[in-house]
């Protein structure tokens, strides 16, 4: 497959046009944002270890039953993913409090909830990703109820296989954010699952292994992307 034009560049990934017209190429950077933006910077190797993680929960989830936009990597970097047409919402799972949950509801990070719960945002820099619920995501034409209903179905899907894969290697899966798109018609799942998109405790001591050491200064920022490749691939980088 050959590489064609960027077709786009954002915060932390670039994604190119191939010959092939339902493959893009996405290549993996190592910017990083939080704030919205506002905070910037760089984290050591991050784009190849969100590229190995990403390909390595990928192709988890494709083992078991859960179908997604990842076909291969192709180096260090680069991987080839299915060409979706990606609905503008950013869907979140929680399994425990932290975050902007803990902020916006007043309760301590760490509460682990009752049962797993679901939020949507719409994607949009301008207007800082706002909350909206599944209702909006209707009205306002951002997807049809079948596909709302699909999407929710499969972001829980795959917290019923990350969860309880990532407890067996001493991480809490605290929160995660998920993309989906349509390929042909149908719902599925694109971006990424890596530290940049979700929250990884140590079971034990419940140091962060993600994007949270970078957001909130705790230091050794490519320590937790090092340490989630090693306790899933045993790979040391
Ligand atoms: P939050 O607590 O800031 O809402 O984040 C919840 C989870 O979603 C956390 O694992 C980080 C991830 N996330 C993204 O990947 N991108 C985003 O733009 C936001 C707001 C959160």
């Amino acid at each position: 497959m050959k590489q064609l034009d960027m077709l786009y560049e954002g915060k932390a990934k670039k994604v190119y046009k191939t010959d092939d017209e339902d493959h893009y190429i996405v290549h993996y950077k190592d910017d990083a944002t939080a704030l919205n933006g506002a905070k910037k910077g760089t984290i050591y190797d991050k784009g190849v270890f969100n590229n190995k993680i990403t390909s390595f929960f990928f192709t988890l989830l494709k083992k078991n039953g859960i179908d997604n936009h990842f076909e291969k990597m192709i180096n260090d970097r680069d991987q080839i993913v299915k060409k979706l047409q990606m609905l503008p919402l950013e869907v979140i799972v929680r399994n425990v409090v932290a975050g902007s949950m803990a902020k916006r509801l007043g309760r301590e990070e760490g509460e682990v909830l009752i049962r797993p719960t679901v939020e949507f945002s719409l994607k949009s820099d301008p207007l800082d990703d706002p909350w909206i619920n599944e209702y909006y995501a209707v009205s306002l034409g951002l997807a049809t109820e079948e596909q709302v209903k699909e999407v929710i179905r499969q972001a829980f899907a795959v917290n019923d296989v990350l969860k309880p894969f990532l407890a067996d290697k001493g991480v809490v899966l605290v929160d995660f954010k998920l993309e989906f798109g349509l390929f042909h018609g149908q719902v599925m799942l694109g971006d990424e699952i890596s530290p940049d998109t979700c929250r990884f405790w140590d079971a034990d001591t419940h140091e962060h292994l993600d994007k949270d050491r970078f957001r909130r200064d705790l230091g050794d920022v490519d320590g937790g992307y090092k340490e989630m490749l090693k306790r899933l691939t045993g790979e040391v980088l």
